[in-house]
């Protein structure tokens, strides 16, 4: 099994190739429009917040489940109790969900590394060359399709080959172009107000939404709750430190979230004047702002581009596991070959994708509640189907394989230091704020209908 599924080649390889999977559109594109959408500071806080607390726990259980079972997580639940295998569906239902308008997304950040690369940053910069381009019928298809089919690509070559060279080249230089794009951000004038208006945590503004909308990024961000990280732990050596290795990918993610918001949230009040409207344009935020930045910065066609081509792996780093964890289960559960497995799954990405970008434009009359479909199926991964798998797996290992067996496994290899305070918030506190908040999501969906 261990020789069929491949292994990461040592300790660097897994942090690396986990933070690729974590690190990625959900950095970088999501995270700053929901930071500057729910009160900047305040969201930076309750992310922050949740991540060192809910986010590790939910890392080392869903790491250490792999690790042991050697499974990805539809067999891996079935493994340690038959009676839960259900989860392990349910958490695997979520990257079907996901993967999709993950390439469509792609998608868009293809096209705007062409429209870098064709020097068009003046027109990029516009307000409406945005919605202008994802309102057409066939570009962003076409880009879509293309983005999809170099990850299935990829995904047909096998998993060493593919995610850890990239990652190992790409994840540094988005760092660094990350930190200088920040900081030109951050020097513009007028920026400062946004720069406080995203450090500095407004208590007037905390609500139930912000805590739902911090949660259900944290999920995406550090890909839990949907069977990812168990996969990825079922490739992970037994000499690996567990919760070194979590650490690690949490500060990686949520270092590079922040610096992604530090470098649109401070533009937005620089070059749009930071009005609740400017604030809470949603997906659009990063491709109606990063444009503006660097049309007023030297060299800011060629940095654009380099930009978006890094931006570019990140994406397709994440889709590539995304879409690994879909071929997978294909594999293990059906026996299917990784050929038939990868077509099947780009075939079945194509057929939703397709719907979801043209839901922008000729087709946007499809709008289940009220929403349009890539914000429904968003919705329906991150705040409906990923708490109820988070949920689900707390009181599975709080009260049924207990949470020792978790801390066992992290500790083959080194001792898991927070031993008291994962197994309280494994049994107790994570189930608890994850029920208040899956009513909280669905009151909130049932209003939405109303209106
Ligand atoms: N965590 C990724 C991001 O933040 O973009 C999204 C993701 C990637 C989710 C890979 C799941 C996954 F397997």
């Amino acid at each position: 099994m261990e020789k069929q599924r491949g292994s990461f080649t040592n300790k660097l390889g897994f942090v690396l190739a986990a933070a690729g999977s974590a690190v990625g559109l959900g950095n970088l594109w999501r995270f700053p429009y929901l930071a500057a959408k729910y009160g900047g500071g305040i969201f930076l806080l309750v992310y922050i917040v949740l991540a060192v607390t809910f986010g590790f726990a939910l890392m080392v259980t869903e790491i250490a489940i792999g690790r042991k079972t050697h499974l990805s997580a539809v067999g891996a639940y079935a493994a340690l109790d038959k009676r839960f295998g259900f989860i392990g569906y349910l958490s695997s239902i979520v990257p079907f969900i996901i993967t999709p308008y993950y390439c469509v997304i792609g998608g868009w950040v293809l096209k705007y590394f062409t429209v870098f690369l064709t020097n068009q940053v003046a027109e990029a910069a516009g307000d409406e060359f945005f919605t202008g381009f994802i309102t057409q019928p066939a570009a962003p298809v076409i880009f879509f399709v293309i983005y999809a089919g170099a990850t299935a690509l990829v995904v047909m070559m096998g998993v060493e080959k593919g995610i850890e060279k990239a990652s190992r080249v790409m994840m540094p230089l988005l760092i660094v172009l990350t930190v200088v794009i920040a900081v030109f951000s951050v020097a513009q004038p007028g920026a400062m107000e946004g720069l406080i208006y995203y450090l500095k945590p407004d208590f007037g503004r905390f609500s139930a939404t912000t805590v739902l909308a911090a949660m259900g990024q944290l999920f995406y961000s550090m890909s839990l709750a949907m069977g990812i990280m168990i996969t990825y732990g079922s490739y992970m050596k037994k000499e690996t430190h567990l919760e070194k290795s979590v650490r690690q990918i949490e500060l990686f993610d949520t270092g590079i979230a922040f610096m992604a918001g530090l470098m649109i949230i401070p533009a937005v009040f620089a070059f749009s004047g930071g009005s609740e409207e400017a604030l809470g344009k949603g997906p659009s935020l990063m491709f109606v702002t990063l444009p503006k930045v660097f049309n007023s910065m030297k060299f800011g066609t060629v940095i654009g581009a380099v930009f978006f081509l890094l931006v570019l792996f990140a994406a397709l780093t994440s889709s590539i596991s995304l879409m690994e964890t879909l071929v997978s289960i294909l594999m293990d559960k059906l026996g299917w070959k990784r050929r038939k497995a990868s077509i099947v799954t780009a075939v079945y990405l194509l057929a939703v994708g397709i719907p979801v970008s043209l839901g922008f434009g000729v087709w946007d009359f499809i709008a289940p509640m009220g929403m349009s479909l890539l914000d429904f199926f968003d919705f329906l991964s991150n705040s409906v189907l990923m708490p109820i798998v988070a949920f689900l797996t707390c009181i599975f290992i709080g009260f049924v394989v207990k949470p020792e067996t978790i801390i066992e496994e992290a500790e083959v290899n080194g001792e898991l230091k927070s031993k008291k305070f994962y197994k309280v918030m494994i049994k107790y506190i994570a189930p608890v704020c994850l029920v208040a908040i899956l009513i909280f999501a669905v009151m909130e969906a049932m209003g939405a209908i109303a209106v």
